[in-house]
């Protein structure tokens, strides 16, 4: 089993590189299902939901082939519409493969998807949409089968702007005979990135970056050549890993405007980030003092989610009390009670946590139990001189690329052991 072993207590200091977005390239692979000729994508991240993506891929009669940060995918043939619980079950992201597919072949059935345990993690905006447009679908409780004689034209109104319902709604749009419309869509840059790769393939797709998307579906999609955009929440976690050890870092290929909601809430604690050319600066030369009021975590522009675990984190020791509220996920607090090993004091109210200053922390043997929330116990135990334990870091390694020689650039003493 593989436990990393911190012992923080420096400030960090240095440049590290943004990758290429997990929940970008995620969403983009399944797109290429949808291409009759191959694509190239460029800054592909090398983390292991990447490597499921593949792997379903090449399942579904694919090619996709991985040479540094680049990715060949060449899905000319598509020869089943069947993803098996062991393909699908590895993340959440398998069920973007839904609309694809669909929309591909016309039927398509998969294994219900995995990923981090947040709550219940219902596909039922997903269905309803794909109903919508003309599918029969059939839920278990160990598989969705989907068949569509003819997708047709509708408008679609998500009741709420879920990520991946809007993904799945795209996708299967672009095999619709006519245009569908997709209302109160999500707006995260992801969806934006996901358009952008579909566009450059051919699709006529229009409203990106707004709630209200028009998809004119019809058209088969040629192979293009992409670049990821970077990820913004591997740049919001180093961010309040800066904020809360200290120092001066510098990120580089990355952008301070999808990250916007978190460097205010930084800047407001008293973090000065400067941006440059791809470039965001950090310094924390101070203790942080506590955001003044309440972080609510909410749909893009909105304070993301994913950055929740980091940022309370983050505000550890900063001196007063910080709130944090999550909205999205109803149990996505699992951090909580293993910070509270290393003497953090956090009290938790409903889905409101409340984040009071301590002076220090002392070491601990933690677990970790979903992927944003590894990364808090990472930032939680670098802020402590003592050593640290973290299990469960098999949910680091499905988003974060090289993450202990990333921080070690920065002067962590990280470091992964293999004990028996
Ligand atoms: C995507 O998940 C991301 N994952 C998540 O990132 C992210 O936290 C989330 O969007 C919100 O931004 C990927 O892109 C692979 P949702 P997704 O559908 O699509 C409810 C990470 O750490 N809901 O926007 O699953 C759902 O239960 C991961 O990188 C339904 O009720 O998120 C949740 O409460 C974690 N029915 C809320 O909507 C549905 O059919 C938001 O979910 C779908 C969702």
């Amino acid at each position: 089993m593989e436990v990393l072993s911190v012992r923080g207590g420096a400030p960090l200091r240095g440049t590290a590189v943004i990758h290429g977005a997990k929940n970008s390239v995620l969403p983009i692979l399944a797109a290429c299902v949808l291409c009759r000729s191959p694509c190239v994508l460029h800054h592909c991240p090398n983390i292991d939901d990447v490597h499921s993506a593949m792997r379903i891929l090449q399942y579904l009669g694919c090619r996709a082939e991985r040479s540094g940060g680049t990715i060949c995918v060449d899905a000319t043939y598509v020869d089943t519409c069947r993803i098996p619980q062991e393909l699908a079950g590895t993340m959440r992201s398998s069920i973007i493969f839904l609309g694809a597919i669909l929309s591909r072949l016309g039927c398509a059935e998969l294994a219900l998807p995995g990923g981090c345990p947040l709550g219940a993690r219902p596909i039922n905006l997903h269905i309803e949409a794909l109903r919508q447009m003309g599918a029969v679908c059939d839920c278990s409780p160990e598989c969705v089968c989907c068949s569509a004689g003819a997708l047709h034209e509708a408008v679609i109104t998500l009741p709420f702007p879920s990520v991946g319902a809007t993904e799945n709604a795209i996708l299967a749009a672009l095999g619709c005979a006519g245009s569908v419309e997709i209302q109160n869509a999500a707006r995260e840059p992801e969806i934006t990135d996901l358009v952008r790769f579909l566009q450059s393939a051919g699709a006529k797709i229009s409203g990106v970056g707004t709630a209200k998307l028009t998809v004119c579906g019809g058209t088969p999609l040629h192979g293009t050549t992409y670049t990821i955009m970077p990820d913004r929440i591997e740049t919001a976690s180093f961010l309040c890993a800066v904020a809360g050890c200290g120092g001066d870092v510098t990120l580089l290929r990355t952008q301070r405007a999808t990250s916007e909601a978190v460097c205010q809430i930084l800047e407001q604690c008293e973090c000065q980030i400067t941006e440059g050319c791809d470039t965001l600066r950090i310094c924390a030369d101070r203790r942080l003092r506590a955001y003044a009021g309440t972080i609510v975590t909410a749909p893009y522009p909105g304070f993301p989610t994913d950055a929740q675990a980091p940022m309370m984190a983050a505000l550890l020791r900063a001196e007063g009390e910080s709130r944090i509220c999550e909205t999205i996920f109803e149990n996505r607090f699992h951090h909580v009670p293993q910070l509270r090993k290393l003497g953090a004091d956090i009290a938790l109210c409903g889905q409101t946590a409340c984040v009071r200053a301590v002076e220090h922390l002392h070491g601990a043997a933690m677990h970790a139990e979903d992927l944003r929330g590894a990364m808090a116990l990472v930032i939680g135990a670098l802020q402590s001189e003592e050593e640290s334990t973290i299990t469960g870091i098999k949910h680091l390694r499905r988003g974060y690329d090289n993450l202990e020689e990333n921080l070690r650039a920065l002067g962590a003493d990280i470091k992964c052991m293999e004990i028996c």
